[in-house]
């Protein structure tokens, strides 16, 4: 369900200072303007809550309470909520404006190579790090939450906020589906879930950058419900991306396991995982163990060019090998 409000029209100016530009999009608490600050002569975005979200009972509390938390986190993975608006039907965060789009409209450009995936991946981990941090659950971490600049950093966005527009239970259709995909199982069975839930989301979304395909694959609610306690994520990976390296395909398992005991604990956890199997990936490959060079010779024994080539190079090192004795015998014998 997309929430829309006719409020915010272009060109008009909140507290004499934000000038409203074009919608940027909607989603499930209302729509997210582009605006001009002109005190600080910067864009910045506006995310309103619509009217009807604004209503339902006991918003206002926690939405002050949520915005107060987001205020408080500075960290470069994390979109910075700058101010609030309240003028009046209008209720509205001010954040910063991200220029890049987001990370569902990234994945619709194709699949990133390895090295982009290990990159957003960390770089959330380090945002969630911070958000968890402050006493935040995400509750809704998915492609469209993850927006990027165009330098390619990561910035997480609608933490805590976001779940306002939506019930607490999975019946309702529009978003809450394309939210479902994301939905760790134990809120599924136990309509909760704490830090580990956002770690089950990045997960899913792993899967998906690695792989190009969402690891659910029905289209209703009651199928991706289903879906969810299926045990075969290592398998179904192996046999989509089978070029991904062995240890990020743990990795990802471990994120969406079913168990919460055998997932990673924190994002800090994750992130050591993370940085471990970077640094791996940044290793020169200097060190060739002897059984390679044992496959290699066997390898040129199979290819006859390559027997060539290998039996060419031998002639001509012991072919330098030798004049190099003789010159230097020449040259001992003549000064004997
Ligand atoms: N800070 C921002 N800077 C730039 N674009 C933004 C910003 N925040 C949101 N957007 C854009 O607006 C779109 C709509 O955002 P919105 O959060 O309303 O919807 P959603 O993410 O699809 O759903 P949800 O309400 O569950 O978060 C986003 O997909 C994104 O492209
Ligand atoms: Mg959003």
């Amino acid at each position: 369900m997309l929430v829309s409000s006719k409020e915010l029209a272009c060109g008009s100016l909140l507290l004499g200072r934000y000038e409203v530009g074009r919608c940027l999009g909607s989603g499930g608490m209302g729509s997210v303007y582009l605006a001009m600050d002109r005190q600080n002569r910067t864009l910045v975005a506006l995310k309103e809550i619509s009217p009807a979200v604004w209503a339902q009972p006991g918003i206002k509390e926690r939405f002050k309470n949520e915005v107060t938390a987001q205020t408080g986190i500075a960290h470069q993975n994390v979109v910075r909520a700058l101010d609030y608006i309240s003028e009046g039907s209008i209720q509205a965060l001010v954040v910063e404006f991200i220029d890049g789009g987001d990370l569902a409209a990234r994945m619709g450009r194709g699949r990133l190579p390895i090295d982009e995936v290990l990159s957003i991946l960390m770089q959330c981990a380090a945002g969630l790090k911070a958000i968890h941090a402050s006493g935040v659950v995400h509750r809704d971490l998915k492609p469209e939450n993850i927006l990027l600049t165009r330098e390619g950093q990561v910035k997480i966005t609608d933490f805590g906020v976001a779940g306002l527009g939506r019930a607490s239970t999975l019946t309702k259709t529009g978003t809450i589906v394309g939210t479902a995909k994301y939905v760790a199982p134990e809120f599924i069975e136990m309509g909760e879930c704490d830090l580990r839930g956002d770690l089950y989301a990045l997960g899913v979304i792993a899967f998906e950058l690695i792989s190009g395909v969402s690891p659910f694959k029905s289209g209703d609610l009651n199928g991706l419900i289903m879906e969810r306690f299926k045990t075969t994520i290592r398998e179904d990976l192996l046999v989509l991306a089978p070029e991904c390296p062995r240890e990020l395909v743990r990795i990802v398992t471990k994120m969406m396991s079913l168990s919460l005991a055998q997932r990673h604990q924190s994002a800090a956890d994750l992130l050591v995982d993370l940085d471990q199997f970077a640094a791996q990936r940044s290793q020169p490959r200097t060190a060739t163990p002897s059984s390679a060079i044992v496959n290699q010779s066997n390898e040129r024994l199979n290819d006859p060019a390559g027997a060539v080539n290998y039996l060419n190079r031998m002639v001509i090192s012991v072919a330098v090998g030798v004049a190099v004795i003789l010159v230097a015998w020449a040259a001992l014998t003549f000064m004997g």
